[in-house]
């Protein structure tokens, strides 16, 4: 079976055609919103790797632009490879990318706008003394890349950290300038772990509070400092953070937080190599995100296209102080259209029922609240499953595994009779630790498509709610987008974004369910599903102004 170009997303960004993974250099500036991302302007594979060049001043509609940073000198001519942007004191923009050199070693480059008076600053200039920071000796230069936006520290140089590794030693190392042109390399590392490779590093500071001061930097007053990185090894995300002392440039995560695959994710789902900025504008961090396809690679010739970027989300710290949390920046909302509403509206154990009234439930934003009506009948949380991840917990009890609280949630994406089915539910069990309840959030998309060649992996987080404290009430919102199904479970806490490939649920075929697969009731106590628009993607025309 054929994958249908109706999967192309309408609001989660995609160029026109052609690979596309990392988002890169992302900033605000002078009103404008930059994407750059990693790009292969020959085809729906990786490769011929490029800086790709997109613009916004809302973060939903995107100008198209030529790419910024393609390879052009020795130090970049086998590929420009991700990195970030740091907007200097004085107001210019410096982006610092990995280039891959004649020797495919992985050095640092730097490259200014060319005209600042350009609005959207289309041509960018790469200094030749560049690279600015080469791998030193006994360092690893085929794992070498991903320089972070750079900070000052008190003492007025600027630092950034580059993913790297030390045999099997995922390394975030430090590097120190006056001038963003001489950098001298730290004597410790910032962090590592015994994870391999730390791909696509990030270090920024949040608080408790949605709204980020101005200067972004900063300690003390509940200041805390996080690093993640991507582990190439799992494709998966994973941070950490704690205090972060600028004299000495110490990095000490909170006791309560694991490194690698034990450690709290963004993401549970299909989201990778990401990075936020500070938006100066709103006053957030705003958090970007890849999500590969799943199909296979012949499908993704067949098409012309492969990856998509996740929702922009704005990330804070907890106000428990325990976890990141994310939710997608309001923006989105504009695109919001007709709606459907279900209030108070109890759903049987083994039973469902269709949210009716959209045109079509292919590219929607669900928000719903649900009501667990008897938490006794949660099942024991097996102890087998101490310690083991939730996607294990996940798959050995599905979506269609009668439960006693759960499974709970939507069927996204839905065929006529629901034949194909994405499941993103709950499931909370008893006797965790300190006898609360677990509660675990999973996306099932073993139903989700007729097609065969698909990777369809279960994916889950567990949540942390004490459930029986919120009176069994736990919230749902999911993000619909033809091929992108981007839930976020209890208002941020656990995200998971999963890619799937229906093939009878395309268009206004698709519809949308609500469904309980366990013994107890559940109410829907309020659920709004609203169409959405299809962001503009526009091509960089000439400007309107010069017409
Ligand atoms: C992460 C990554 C980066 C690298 C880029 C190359 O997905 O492997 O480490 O810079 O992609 O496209």
């Amino acid at each position: 079976l054929a994958v249908d170009d109706g999967l192309r997303t309408g609001y989660h960004f995609q160029p026109p055609k052609h690979w596309i993974n990392d988002p890169n250099g992302v900033m605000y500036y002078k009103g404008v919103y930059h994407l750059f991302y990693q790009y292969n302007p020959k085809g729906a594979v990786w490769g011929n790797i490029v800086w790709a060049h997109a613009v916004s001043t809302d973060l939903v509609d995107w100008i198209m632009l030529p790419p910024a940073i393609y390879p052009t000198a020795p130090f970049d001519v086998n590929g420009c490879w991700s990195g970030s942007a740091t907007v200097l004191p004085d107001g210019t923009p410096v982006i610092m990318y990995t280039g891959i050199d004649g020797e495919n070693r992985q050095v640092q480059n730097v490259a200014y706008p060319k005209d600042l008076s350009d609005p959207y600053l289309r041509e960018w200039v790469k200094p030749d003394y560049n690279p600015v920071i080469a791998p030193g000796p006994g360092m690893n230069a085929t794992a070498f890349r991903d320089p972070t936006t750079a900070w000052q520290g008190p003492d007025g140089l600027w630092r950034l950290v580059i993913g790297t590794k030390d045999n099997h030693r995922g390394l975030a190392v430090l590097y120190r300038s006056r001038d963003f042109k001489r950098w001298a390399p730290a004597k410790r590392a910032l962090h590592s772990g015994d994870t391999g490779m730390w791909e696509c590093p990030d270090f920024y500071p949040v608080t408790t509070s949605p709204a980020v001061g101005s200067g972004g930097g900063g300690s003390g007053n509940g200041t805390k400092h996080v690093l993640k990185v991507s582990l190439d090894l799992t494709r998966f995300e994973y941070y950490t953070f704690g205090e972060y002392d600028h004299a000495t440039d110490t990095y000490v995560p909170d006791a309560a937080l694991a490194d690698g695959n034990d450690g709290l994710r963004y993401d549970y789902g299909n989201f990778y190599a990401s990075k936020t900025f500070l938006d100066t504008a709103k006053q957030r961090r705003v958090l970007w995100g890849w999500a590969n396809e799943s199909d296979s690679a012949t499908a993704d010739i067949r098409k012309g296209w492969a990856g998509v970027q996740a929702i922009p989300r704005k990330v804070w710290l907890s106000s428990d102080g325990k976890q990141l949390v994310q939710w997608p920046v309001a923006e989105i909302e504009s695109l919001r259209g007709a709606h459907a509403n279900v209030t108070d509206t109890l759903v049987a154990g083994g039973s469902h029922f269709e949210v009716t009234g959209l045109a079509s439930a292919a590219q929607a934003d669900v928000e719903a609240s649900f009501q667990v009506m008897d938490l006794d009948k949660a099942e024991p949380f097996d102890p087998a499953w101490r310690g083991a991840d939730a996607q294990t917990v996940c798959a050995a009890r599905g979506a269609d595994a009668r439960g006693g609280v759960g499974p709970f949630g939507l069927w996204a994406l839905a065929s006529d009779e629901h034949g194909e089915r994405t499941a993103v539910f709950f499931r909370v069990f008893k006797g965790g630790d300190g006898g609360k309840h677990v509660v675990l959030m999973c996306n099932d998309p073993s139903m989700s498509s007729h097609a065969d060649d698909l990777y369809k992996p279960t994916f889950a987080g567990f949540v942390d709610v004490d459930i029986a404290q919120t009176g069994g009430k736990i919230a749902l919102r999911t993000l619909i987008d033809h091929s992108v199904v981007e839930s976020f479970g209890a208002h941020g806490k656990t995200c998971i974004l999963s890619r799937v490939y229906p093939t009878k649920a395309v268009g206004d075929k698709a519809r949308l369910y609500v469904f309980n697969n366990g013994e107890s009731d559940v109410k829907v106590t309020h659920l709004n599903a609203y169409e959405m628009r299809s962001a503009k993607i526009t091509s960089d025309a000439v400007e309107p102004t010069k017409r």
